[in-house]
Formats: structure tokens, sequence, C-alpha cells
């Protein structure tokens, strides 16, 4: 589907998204012989996706060795709780597959929402190498995404000044929009940007409406998120597309 710079991909449902994103990874993963980073996002609608990893036709085919995986936002609460995004993921399929020290979660257990992101700043420019992003060079090879009721993306809420930061890689956010209403610790713009590949995941009924709004072009997060320099993607179920984009 044409869109401006970004490749709109209509799946037929939710286990079509799933083998849709694990081949795209897997397309990353190949297309890079060094280490490779992967950020994850919260939510529901990976859980498909991390479950496809865990199973054995993704399980073999994954250098666990070199891939290293990051979250693009975090809820501000202990790892072991059923509302932390990594926990969930670790529990779905890191903690089976990957080695424990190429798994990067949030530091949660740090004394306040701003200092948490501050580390895990530090961690990121650290795996990095450097304090400032080179074009040529994204931090991440693909960045998961999803896309919440009110067009929020990771933790970057409409309205919220964390939208327009361009010097922090990660900053705190004092309140969600939507549940849970915890405190949450967020990638920028800048930073989410700094990959070969933004994948988007949108599904189901309930998202048809926020879909609507960004199809058209509102200024929304979900819309103001870009890979800077690579592919912008966006997996959008049959049942979330507007009836007159279905078919195209
Ligand atoms: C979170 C997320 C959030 C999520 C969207 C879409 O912490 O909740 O990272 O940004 O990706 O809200 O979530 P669903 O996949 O559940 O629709």
């Amino acid at each position: 589907m044409a869109d401006t710079d970004r490749e709109i991909i209509a799946v037929a449902d939710t286990a079509e998204m799933a083998r849709a994103a694990a081949e795209r990874i897997m397309a990353r993963i190949d297309g890079n012989g060094g280490r490779i980073a992967l950020c994850l996002s919260g939510g529901s609608s990976p859980k498909h996706l991390y479950r496809l990893l865990a199973s054995d036709a993704y399980r073999s085919r994954i250098p666990w060795d070199r891939v290293h995986w990051f979250i693009g936002d975090e809820r501000f609460v202990p790892e072991d709780s059923p509302l932390s995004n990594m926990g969930e993921a670790r529990r779905i399929f890191l903690d089976q597959c990957a080695p424990a020290l190429n798994i990067h979660p949030v530091p949660t257990l740090a004394a306040n929402r701003d200092d948490s992101a501050e580390r895990y700043a530090r961690a990121l420019k650290s795996f990095y190498g450097a304090n400032e992003f080179s074009p040529d060079r994204p931090l991440f090879d693909l960045v998961l995404m999803g896309a919440g009721p009110d067009g929020h993306t990771a933790s970057l809420f409409p309205g919220d000044p964390a939208l327009d930061e361009r010097a922090r890689w990660v900053v705190g956010v004092a309140s969600a929009h939507v549940e849970p209403f915890v405190p949450r610790v967020t990638l920028t713009l800048p930073a989410l940007g700094s990959c070969r590949e933004m994948l988007f995941e949108i599904a189901g009924g309930e998202k048809r409406a926020i879909l609507t709004r960004l199809l058209n072009g509102e200024t929304l997060p979900a819309n103001r998120a870009r890979s800077i320099g690579g592919e912008t993607v966006w997996l959008v179920d049959k049942a979330a597309l507007p009836e007159d984009r279905r078919g195209q």
C-alpha cells in the first residue's frame, strides 16, 4: 500500500502478523554477520511474535550469542511484576533462549524514573560505543513498535514534551494516558529512529478507529516515529484496517 515514507503491509490476522514480523527479524539477523541489536516493545500485539521466536522453527535459526535484546519503553515497576514489558518478553521467550548478558532491561530498581532513564541511556551509549548517533551506523538493527488507542507509541503520549526531546536518548514519563497508569521510561524518537528498520504491529478491531486517524495523517506520536535513514514498515491486520483500505 503506498504511503509517504513508510510501507504498510496488510496481513490476514495476528498469526500471519507474527510470522511476517519474525521473518523480517530473521532477514535483519541474516543481513548482519556481527553483533545484532533488537529493540522489543510492550503491549499485547508482540506476544504472538515472542511465542513464535521461542518455537523450534525460529529458535534453531537465531544465532542467540550474537543477538542483543533491548526494550523501547518500560513501565516503572519491578521486572518480576506482570506489568513489566521486558519481564513479559523474558517470561515468554528470552529467559529460555537468550544468554542472560544479551538481555538489556531498563533498570527499574533505580531511585526514580528519571534516574532509571539516565542509567538506561548510559547502557545504550556504552553498547553503541559513542554518545552521539552517526546516521551511517544505526544503534538498532530493528525496533519493534505498537500504537495505542490514543495514538501513542512506546511511552510517547500525545502532547507530552518527551515527543520533542532531541538530545536525550531515554526519558522518564510521569504518567501514562492509558492503562496501566504507572510512570514509564521511554526511548525518545531520535533513539528509536536510530535503526535499520522500525517495524510496527497494529492488530485488532479495537485499533481501527486510531488506525483510521493515523492513516489520515493526524500528527500523533505513532505518525512521528520513523527510522532515520532506514525502513519504516507497518504490519496491520484486516481487522484493524479501515474498510476503504482493505484489499488495496
Ligand atoms: C506499553 C507499550 C505500548 C504498546 C502500545 C500498543 O508499554 O504498553 O510499549 O506503547 O506498544 O500501547 O499495545 P498493544 O499491542 O497492546 O495494542
